[in-house]
């Protein structure tokens, strides 16, 4: 094995900040597969291009002889996997590439790393991870009082998006159990910060508020999530990686969970606060409650209780000023959102809002 870890899905929201922090905390090297989907955003890790512990690929984590190769000539001892189809909205609009990516690409990604790791020596074997990083989704929707999910909470996956994460813990958990491969899996809340992809709601948010456009709240306004800036949850995924236990779960969230609705008011405040106000007047007056998404989770919560309990870790960032930060980091890069806003992007807009009633 040699010093370097393989990075699935390093272009995207979390993976390229994963990726970044990586590289300068940490000596080994980062290959990274990427498909580079609409979701993937080379520009985001240009920081590290010419550095050479960092090597990006183009390619399908469902492609078996690519990974192979990789795994081969690379020789890493982790995979660390982010690479999936990610948005709710897009899995009720077309679930078939969450199926295929999701489902059957953890798949060979697992099986792949399987027969890597049954070469290794006995010492590599022991030593190797595979970390996958999935979502609280899976859980299902909580009730308004109801405990936050653990990791002994039952499977309830509501969305396409949901069951395919779901399908994926199931297969990591199987060959963790039947093959010994050494597996760890991460379920973490919302998170938002630099390089999110604006199909999401805080970046969504916070373009349209700059430039005096409708807000589209879905259905109420009332559904709660939990937030986590993208830096505390690559702090976690680096501490399960370097400590967790083999065959475990690890529940990451925020402890702060906001109703939609008073996220959308804080980011209008802030936009104002720091672009200054529209003539129109507060940019609280955008919100526009549109149709709801079909099956909508009411709430999530997450109980970090057993990684904090195990690793000592804490989120560093409270949600306003992690919140503050992120509209500073899109109003500071313009050139990177011009980027990401192409045709796919505007195509996919005009497809959730504009067949969306206002309510
Ligand atoms: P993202 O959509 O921003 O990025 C996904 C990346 O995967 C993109 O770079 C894309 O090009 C790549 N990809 C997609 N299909 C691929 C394939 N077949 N082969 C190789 N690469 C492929 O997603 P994200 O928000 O960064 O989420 C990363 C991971 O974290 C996902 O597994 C997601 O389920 C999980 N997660 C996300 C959140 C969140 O709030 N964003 C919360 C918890 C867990
Ligand atoms: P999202 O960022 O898509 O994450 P997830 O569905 O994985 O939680 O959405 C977060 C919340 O914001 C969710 O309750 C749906 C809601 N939302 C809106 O109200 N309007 C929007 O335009 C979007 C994209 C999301």
């Amino acid at each position: 094995m040699r010093d370097s870890i393989l990075v699935t899905g390093g272009a995207g929201f979390i993976g390229s900040n994963f990726v970044l922090s990586w590289l300068a905390g940490e000596s080994a090297s980062v290959v990274n597969l990427d498909l580079l989907t609409y979701a993937g955003n080379p520009a985001s890790l240009a920081s590290v291009d010419g550095d050479p512990r960092y090597r990006l690929v183009r390619g399908d984590i469902d492609d078996a002889n690519l990974v192979r190769s990789l795994l081969r000539d690379h020789r890493p001892r982790a995979i660390v996997h982010f690479a999936a189809e990610s948005h709710v909205d897009r899995s009720i609009a077309s679930p078939d590439a969450f199926i295929r990516t999701n489902v059957h690409g953890t798949f060979v990604l697992l099986d792949q790393a399987r027969a890597y790791w049954s070469e290794l020596t006995e010492a590599d074997r022991r030593n190797f991870r595979f970390l996958h990083v999935s979502t609280d989704e899976v859980y299902g929707s909580l009730g308004p009082a109801d405990p936050a999910f653990s990791e002994t909470t039952p499977y309830a996956p509501n969305s396409p998006y949901a069951a395919s994460k779901a399908g994926s813990d199931h297969l990591v958990r199987a060959y963790q159990h039947t093959f010994g491969l050494p597996t760890l899996t991460t379920n973490c809340s919302n998170n938002y910060g630099p390089y999110q992809f604006p199909e999401k709601l805080i970046p969504l948010m916070i373009l349209n508020a700059l430039e005096g456009k409708p807000l589209p709240v879905y259905g109420d306004g009332k559904n709660v999530r939990d937030w986590l800036f993208v830096e505390d949850h690559c702090s976690a995924i680096g501490a399960v990686l370097a400590g967790g236990r083999v065959g475990a779960t690890y529940n990451i969230g925020g402890a702060s969970e906001r109703a939609n609705l008073d996220v959308v008011t804080l980011v209008c405040d802030l936009v104002d606060e720091m672009a200054g106000p529209l003539a129109s007047g507060p940019r609280r007056k955008l919100i526009t409650f549109v149709a709801d998404r079909p099956g909508h989770d009411r709430r999530y919560a997450i109980d970090a209780t057993k990684i904090s309990g195990e690793l000592g870790w804490k989120p560093a960032q409270q949600f306003e000023s992690g919140l503050r930060k992120t509209v500073r980091w899109y109003l500071d890069h313009p050139d990177w959102v011009r980027d990401v806003r192409t045709g796919a992007y505007l195509e996919w807009i005009a497809k959730n809002y504009t067949e969306r009633t206002t309510l």
